[in-house]
């Protein structure tokens, strides 16, 4: 965690997706650390469960829901009971995603094709579109934050589907960025690179390795081949880092990016 003793979020309610691991926990904690109330969400109600409870042991304020963000009416629902909750949202992080498993072109069919761009792209469009309505309605000048991927930029790993989505995604905070500027709501992208979270642990069960094998062997390719700079993965509190930042009052005149977080893998 950050342990900046800061507070920037005194008063403010952020809703994260995919908050039950990896990267969407670290921003949820962060968020909580500096003094927001946290509406949780994830597909796996055990695991957001545990989120909610690590904020309420910092004492703060939080609610856990389970929502498929590749469904509308979990989406619907969630913003509801949000709402009911804590009567507005200051910000909100489309972080949930999935991937691909790098299936071969050949491998992908129609129904891995909608599950991920329902997932990874137009489930992050509708939440945003619920609460930039109700941002509006309550002169709010809100944060989107979504998290993309370097990928999402330069294809390094050779997916299709998960490495075009993020594609879509940073095209879609563009769009956003530009329609919800004249109401004060800014709309950014954080672009990971390499990560440590448990996203990377189903390659190393498919190819029956011990835990951390599939990212330390990326990593050190990376290391090898120069792209990855800095000789490390990263952790998901240098994603969080990056979204509080995204969030505070000093990123004000920013909208419509998408900010690299990977130690140097991606420059553009
Ligand atoms: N770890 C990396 O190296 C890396 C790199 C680039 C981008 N990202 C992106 O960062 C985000 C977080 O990934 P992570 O690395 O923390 O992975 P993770 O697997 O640790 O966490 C992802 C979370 O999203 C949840 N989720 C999956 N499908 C969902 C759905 N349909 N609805 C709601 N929740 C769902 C999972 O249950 C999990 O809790 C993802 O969007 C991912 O694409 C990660």
């Amino acid at each position: 965690m950050g342990n900046t003793g800061m507070q920037r979020f005194q008063g403010k309610v952020v809703l994260v997706t995919g908050a039950g691991s990896g990267i969407g926990r670290a921003i949820a904690c962060r968020f909580a650390e500096e003094g927001a109330a946290v509406a949780v969400s994830d597909i796996d109600q055990p695991q957001v469960s545990e989120t909610a409870a690590i904020i309420r042991q910092m004492g703060r304020t939080t609610l856990d829901i389970g929502c498929d963000m590749g469904n509308d009416d979990d989406i619907a629902q969630m913003v509801d009971a949000v709402l009911a909750t804590f009567d507005h949202v200051d910000i909100v992080v489309n972080n949930a995603g999935t991937g691909d498993s790098n299936k071969s072109f050949d491998e992908v069919d129609s129904a891995l094709w909608d599950r991920i761009y329902a997932i990874n792209v137009k489930g992050p469009f509708f939440l945003t579109q619920r609460i930039a309505r109700h941002m509006i309605e309550k002169k709010i000048a809100g944060r989107v934050i979504n998290i993309a991927s370097t990928e999402g930029k330069t294809n390094r790993g050779g997916t299709i589907v998960y490495a075009s989505s993020k594609s879509a995604l940073i095209g879609l905070t563009q769009g956003l960025a530009f329609q919800l500027a004249p109401y004060d709501i800014t709309v950014n992208a954080v672009c990971p690179g390499l990560i440590d979270t448990p996203i990377w642990h189903k390659g190393d069960k498919m190819m029956d390795m011990p835990q951390g094998s599939t990212i330390k062997m990326v990593v050190d390719a990376s290391i090898e081949s120069m792209q990855l700079k800095m000789s490390r993965a990263g952790r998901p509190e240098d994603i969080a880092g990056a979204v509080v930042f995204l969030c505070s009052d000093d990123a004000s005149y920013m909208t419509g990016q998408a900010i690299n977080v990977c130690g140097g893998l991606e420059y553009h």
